[in-house]
């Protein structure tokens, strides 16, 4: 097994050989600006860890990599039209730079070239392949519908959240995982379990993203800080603010944004108040742990175990 930045270095190398077209310029050049601006690349190096894991070079799996990634590029162009989103890593959003027309057309055309990354060299693995990544597809836009229905909503489920992150983003760490191992030609089981891990693993992430938008350090998160509290997004931490606050606090400021800071100023002091910081700590780990234990059914090396407990840990207490 390799360690995560030689990984990456390959993930990047692969992203810079990519020949995308020129012309015309509207449509080529946002991609070629979401790609530049990174990223951490997390699904393709999953990929070829599981690849390495199951033992086979990771090379073997690098185009479904990239595959992954220009798909989760693609969710984001689109996601920040959906989420009104102005920054991501760092940098204006798409929509923003340009205009909302680009982002759907140049999104659409990364949807695209992911679907002919994921079969170059995939020979005899290419239908279970396509399976695997039309299914998370789909999953994926059902979870963005659900996450968009939520906003309007207000008797959202803590059950309902976990179920709609699941799709919109677990699925695609549980499929970086599992197109790793299937390029491997690991068998259907390991392939499943490897799949487990990763959306335990994605469980995770989105609680943590969720926790960052309002908690994060917007120079290292890369994102503006409580656009979810703007959206009415009904996240862990806004569920159970809606749940246990007395004071009706966060109900009453559903739907009104015309103070801005002071809506998220507020949120924040409920949920400070209600300790969701540490709580969803607590429920992040737990959900690190099943990912863990998902590694106990695998038949590999120790290392391999190692980095995937590593990786999973250090998500944990991501900070970007
Ligand atoms: C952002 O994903 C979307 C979520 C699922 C939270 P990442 O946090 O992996 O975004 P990048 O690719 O590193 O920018
Ligand atoms: C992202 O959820 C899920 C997808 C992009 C499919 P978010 O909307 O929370 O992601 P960020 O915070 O904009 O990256
Ligand atoms: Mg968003
Ligand atoms: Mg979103
Ligand atoms: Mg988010």
């Amino acid at each position: 097994m390799k360690e995560f930045n030689e990984y990456l270095e390959m993930v990047n190398q692969a992203v810079a050989n990519l020949k995308l077209p020129v012309q015309p310029a509207g449509l080529y050049d946002p991609i070629r600006y979401t790609l530049d601006c990174g990223g951490k690349r997390l699904r393709p190096v999953l990929t070829l860890a599981a690849c390495e894991a199951m033992g086979r070079e990771p090379m073997t799996a690098i185009h479904q990599a990239i595959a992954i990634e220009m798909f989760h590029n693609f969710t984001l162009l689109h996601d920040d039209v959906m989420d009104n989103a102005d920054v991501r890593r760092g940098r204006p959003t798409v929509h923003k730079r340009w205009n909302m027309e680009t982002a759907i057309l140049s999104g659409d055309a990364m949807l695209t070239t992911s679907t002919m990354l994921l079969a170059i060299k995939a020979g005899e693995y290419l239908p279970s392949a396509l399976e695997l990544f039309n299914g998370t597809a789909m999953n994926i836009y059902e979870g963005q519908q659900y996450d968009m229905d939520f906003e309007q909503r207000l008797d959202v489920t803590v059950e309902e959240y976990m179920e709609m992150i699941r799709l919109k983003t677990s699925v695609l760490l549980g499929c970086a995982c599992g197109m790793g191992a299937l390029m491997a030609g690991a068998d259907f089981d390991s392939q499943l379990q490897f799949f487990n891990y990763g959306v335990n693993l994605g469980l995770a992430f989105q609680l943590q993203d969720d926790y960052l938008d309002t908690y994060g350090n917007p120079e290292t998160f890369g994102k503006a800080i409580g656009g979810d509290i703007l959206n009415d997004k009904k996240t862990w931490l806004f569920i159970m603010a809606m749940n246990e606050d007395e004071t009706g606090t966060v109900k009453a400021l559903i739907g009104n944004n015309e103070n801005p800071e002071e809506k998220i100023r507020k949120v924040r002091e409920v949920y400070d108040r209600l300790g969701l910081p540490d709580r969803i700590h607590e429920l992040i780990r737990a959900y690190i742990d099943t990912a863990i234990s998902c590694l106990d059914q695998l038949n590999i090396m120790p290392e391999a175990r190692s980095f995937f407990i590593d990786l999973a840990l250090k998500s944990a207490t991501r900070n970007k």
